[in-house]
């Protein structure tokens, strides 16, 4: 057996439990060797718990024995910035979503890790279940696809970490956190194709932060072929939702586990995991990043994997950024109607 990728950790904050977690059931294929963060007593409450080197320093971290491979979890504005030095240091990198906050930063991280045959993925958790691995394996049977309808809409009481309500609206809120899961989703059931054409709705309805926390996004495709995304923060009936409109009939996740094919269940999740769908944490996705970081340990040693590419998750920072462009365009106030809460 080859040994297990040795595995950095960059930001020991609220979404590292998540991955944390799911390493401890992965250590023949990657394991913790190091934790950074800025925050000394994070980092060291990471490394205590899990038996590895702690550092304040991203440069000590990456020069320290056994580091193969870099996961980022650090707030969105310093992915970039960080994934080019772990690259440059000539580690694979994993970077939680988005995989930067401009198109063009994130095609400079593509190509220097296509340069140096270094695997750069991006964390679209929502891409590693049964029912999104069994679309995308049985679309072909289906006929051509003519439309996707995507909700997702949750319920975030505030920022939940200090610098969501750092974000300019020209940076974004939703439009940079929430939406690269949705659009990841539309971008791998529509292949190489990028939209025509994109028309967005956003606005903001919460006082706590100054970006926008609710969109809608409608999509042109080559071929006649559409899609649209609601992605709000404000629904507290979370809402999870993808139907896909083939030739031959009506695919749907339902809460992003039950896929259904013209009404029927083809997959439904592991049992336990939809505890309650429909409230805020009454979905457990443990199993999401388990399957990531399996898929990233494959793509490391070079074997088949599910991950986004690193040029595949630049297509979709460029798509994001033609989506905050046209939800600025609308008007001067376009994400800041007035203020309804
Ligand atoms: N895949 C998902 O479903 C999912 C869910 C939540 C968050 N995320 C992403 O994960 C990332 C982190 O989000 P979070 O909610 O854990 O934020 P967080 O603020 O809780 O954690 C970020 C951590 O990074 C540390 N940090 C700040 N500057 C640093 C630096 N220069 N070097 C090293 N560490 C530094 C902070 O001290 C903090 O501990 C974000 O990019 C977010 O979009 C992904």
């Amino acid at each position: 057996m080859r040994d297990a990728v040795g595995l950095l950790l960059v930001g020991c904050g609220r979404i590292s439990g998540a991955h944390l977690a799911a390493l401890a059931g992965l250590e023949q294929e990657i394991r913790l060797v190091g934790a950074v963060d800025t925050d000394a007593a994070a980092a060291e409450r990471t490394g205590a718990q899990h038996g590895v080197a702690a550092f304040t320093d991203l440069a000590a971290g990456l020069a320290a024995p056994g580091v193969d491979a870099v996961l980022i979890a650090s707030p969105n504005a310093l992915h970039g910035s960080q994934a080019a030095m772990a690259l440059a240091a000539g580690k694979h990198v994993l970077v939680e979503k988005p995989l930067a906050e401009t198109g063009a930063q994130a095609r400079e991280l593509a190509e220097a890790a296509q340069r140096r045959g270094l695997v750069l993925a991006a964390g679209h958790t929502y891409r590693h279940n049964a029912a999104v691995a069994t679309l995308v394996d049985m679309m072909p049977q289906w006929g051509p696809l003519r439309a996707v309808e995507v909700s997702s809409c949750v319920f975030w009481d505030g920022p939940q970490a200090p610098w969501w309500a750092e974000r300019t609206p020209e940076e974004g809120l939703i439009l940079s956190l929430f939406a690269p899961h949705s659009l990841d989703f539309v971008q791998l059931v529509m292949g190489a194709d990028d939209p025509l054409r994109v028309q967005v709705e956003a606005a903001r309805w919460q006082g706590g932060w100054q970006g926008e926390d609710e969109a809608m996004i409608l999509l042109g495709y080559p071929g006649r072929r559409m899609a649209s995304v609601h992605i709000s923060y404000n629904q507290r009936s979370v809402f999870d939702r993808k139907v896909l409109h083939f030739a031959g009939g009506v695919a749907e996740i339902e809460d992003g586990e039950v896929l259904k094919w013209n009404g029927g269940v083809l997959v439904a999740p592991p049992d336990g995991v939809l505890t309650n769908p429909r409230a805020m944490g009454g979905r457990k996705l443990g199993h999401f990043f388990a399957q990531q970081l399996r898929e990233f340990a494959a793509a490391v040693r070079g074997e088949a994997h599910r991950l986004p590419t690193g040029h595949d998750a630049a297509r979709l920072i460029d798509l994001i950024d033609r989506v905050k462009a046209a939800a600025r365009s609308t008007c001067a106030d376009a994400i800041d109607p007035e203020f309804v809460a």
